[in-house]
């Protein structure tokens, strides 16, 4: 389990910014590729980054990487993965497949096969018995990618994508992805600034989100610490280890280093803000208000200022609001 081969998928232009955090996570060099970032790196490394990174969209553990023609070739590809080291076959389990000019004519055919792949592959090792697909909630789930002649295939470790952090409950018509506010303040440059007390404030702060991802990250608050992961439900999982890491990064949590403002004209959005930072550990660390972005005096001279302003319909409802 010590040299894995981690992809890491990202929104498009934020490859450069995750490289460097996977770098400050795990230690580890990884190579930035369209929208996601690639690794060589331990089970335990795999752990951490589903733990700290604020940027991936998940943590996938590639299995398989093939060229193929057609979809026998996909079939035998994923009958070739020992699918049986990663979970049982009294789990669960569903395929997603993406394509870039694939030339095969069905990708819901292509996923189907792959399917029957890991459902034989148990078949024959445990005496016929063989994991259910779940579509909706399953435990383990499968990712392939196609391009014109190569199959690449995946095991997900994070489950739920890892913008739910598990404390937003509350939110408004357009909040923002945790992972995009996240790379917002990357991009600023404030996740350092904050070290030196900088203030961070943001006037449509909606649920809250950019602020709440600012305090954790001046509290030094791992942004999965709230959440579960696929990986738990995984053979290799040793609860034991988990726990470890989970401790370390328990006890790295600080007082906040820098101040952090949010303000929206709509009250309810100031409730529901005050709500998720509460649940997200940064109810101290955070000061919401209401009022009108263009009317209010800045909360502090200088700083660094982030928003995502109301677009289109959303002006006149929130703006009325
Ligand atoms: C796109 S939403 C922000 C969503 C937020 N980033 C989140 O993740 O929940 C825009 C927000 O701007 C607020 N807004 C609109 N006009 C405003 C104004 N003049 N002053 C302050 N806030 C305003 C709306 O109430 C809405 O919550």
């Amino acid at each position: 389990m010590n040299q894995l081969q981690l992809f890491l998928p990202c929104a498009a232009g934020v490859e450069a910014l995750l490289a460097t955090e996977v770098q400050r996570v795990t230690g580890i060099e990884g190579k930035a590729w369209r929208a996601g970032v690639q690794l060589q790196a331990s089970w335990r490394d795999a752990l951490q980054l589903n733990l700290h990174s604020r940027l991936a969209q998940r943590v996938l553990i590639e299995l398989q990487h093939n060229q193929y023609r057609s979809e026998q070739d996909l079939y035998n590809a994923a009958a070739n993965v020992a699918w049986e080291i990663w979970f049982t076959p009294k789990q669960t389990f569903k395929v997603e497949i993406t394509a870039q000019h694939s030339p095969l004519q069905s990708l819901n055919f292509a996923a189907l096969k792959i399917k029957d792949a890991i459902a034989d592959r148990f078949r024959a090792k445990f005496d016929d018995v063989r994991p259910s697909v779940d579509t909706r909630w399953p435990d383990v789930r499968v990712y392939v990618h196609l391009t014109t002649d190569n199959v690449t295939i995946y095991i997900d470790t994070s489950g739920e994508p890892l913008f739910k952090r598990g404390w937003r409950e509350d939110k408004g018509d357009a909040p923002l992805k945790e992972t995009l506010a996240a790379a917002m303040i990357a991009a600023s440059g404030w996740d350092q600034l904050c070290k030196d007390g900088v203030p961070l404030y943001d006037p449509c702060c909606g649920s809250g989100t950019i602020a709440i991802e600012a305090a954790q990250i001046a509290c030094n608050i791992a942004p999965g610490i709230n959440r579960r992961f696929a990986f738990q439900k995984y053979l290799p999982f040793q609860a034991h280890v988990w726990d470890g890491l989970l401790d370390q990064a328990e006890a790295a949590i600080t007082e906040s280093t820098a101040p952090v403002f949010g303000s929206d004209v709509s009250f309810r959005m100031v409730d529901f803000a005050e709500r998720n930072a509460e649940r997200a550990g940064v109810a101290n660390a955070v000061e919401f208000r209401g009022g009108d972005a263009l009317q209010r005096m800045p909360p502090a001279p200088s700083g660094v200022m982030l928003v995502n302003p109301p677009y289109g319909e959303r002006i006149d409802v929130a703006g009325v609001a």
